[in-house]
């Protein structure tokens, strides 16, 4: 069956469910945004690009960037990266402190925000100016000069990101941050705060589709095996203490964000993004994996 059809019949069915979810509220600024706004977009490796709602919205992407940061961070010191960021499910929230302690200060993996603040600590000490450059890093893989962070987002979880601030600094008390905790900071929140639309999402993140290489102009991001080790990790820790139900639901390796979106990726065919904002309580977004879950069982398309 065409995907066309599919998506616009499933996002139809979706729309008119009750939402059980509800908004982030930790960080002010997410509150601000319209709880109904819905919105798929697909990109395949065979050129179709098909979206419906508000598919060309933009929104804060959140936790999703965690996975570019991790990519540009791997690309950069290669495997040396896996000494101080594991590769296991971590069974807890994304903002768990609890495993640090015993794991002596190294996350259980790169998207729970204790992992993604190591990385961020990686790029701190490698790039010559942090925020530019990963920033260019990610414009230039889908040739997108538009993407942006905003300040907004950014400043709004700075002036209550309580949580993050005690992470780092625990995990620096482990002796496993090399920068000053404030900066580290920074730069995780400005991360965080990119904002990109269904559309823009599923054309950049195409690429783990394709090996590692862009479809677009055949740009190597990743090498063939990088890129299977990151959607095996997309695929066991993308959704924190619910990635197993995403695996046992959806089938796809994928990535979410408290901004309530979703990008799930199909090895050798597709990159799919999903945007709902009202999450459930696990912080994934509440009807986009109600919407996945249909889609990839409707289009017998699971990696399984
Ligand atoms: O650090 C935080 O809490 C947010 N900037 C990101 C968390 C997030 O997106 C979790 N994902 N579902």
């Amino acid at each position: 069956m065409k995907f066309e059809y599919l998506i616009g019949d499933i996002y139809q069915k979706i729309n008119d469910i009750e939402d059980k979810g509800e908004i982030a509220s930790y960080i002010p600024e997410l509150l601000k945004v319209n709880p109904n706004n819905f919105g798929v977009h697909i990109t395949t490796i065979h050129q179709v690009n098909f979206g419906v709602g508000n598919y060309n919205d933009k929104f804060s992407i959140q936790s999703i960037s965690k996975v570019l940061a991790l990519i540009l961070a791997y690309r950069i010191v290669g495997d040396e990266i896996w000494s101080k960021v594991g590769v296991e499910p971590s069974g807890t929230a994304f903002n768990s402190l609890v495993q640090l302690e015993a794991d002596k200060g190294i996350p259980r993996n790169p998207f729970l925000n204790a992992g993604a603040i190591v990385v961020s600590d990686i790029l701190l000490s490698n790039l010559k100016n942090p925020k530019e450059d990963f920033i260019e890093f990610v414009r230039n893989i889908s040739n997108n000069t538009t993407l942006q962070y905003s300040n907004k987002i950014a400043q709004s979880e700075k002036a209550v990101g309580y949580r993050n601030v005690a992470l780092c600094n625990f995990i620096k008390s482990f002796g496993k941050i090399e920068n000053e905790p404030s900066d580290v900071l920074d730069f995780y929140f400005d991360l965080c705060s990119l904002e990109m639309s269904c559309k823009e999402l599923s054309e950049l993140f195409l690429f783990l589709a394709n090996n590692g290489l862009t479809v677009q102009n055949n740009k190597s991001i990743l090498s063939e095996s990088q890129s299977k080790r990151i959607n095996a990790l997309m695929q066991t820790c993308g959704f924190y203490d619910e990635s197993g139900e995403f695996a046992f639901k959806v089938g796809l390796p994928g990535k979410s964000g408290v901004g309530g979106g979703i990008i799930a990726i199909h090895p050798d065919q597709y990159a799919i993004a999903v945007w709902s904002p009202k999450l459930n309580e696990k912080g994934n977004s509440y009807k986009g994996m109600k919407f996945l879950e249909e889609f990839t069982t409707r289009s017998e398309s699971s990696i399984f």
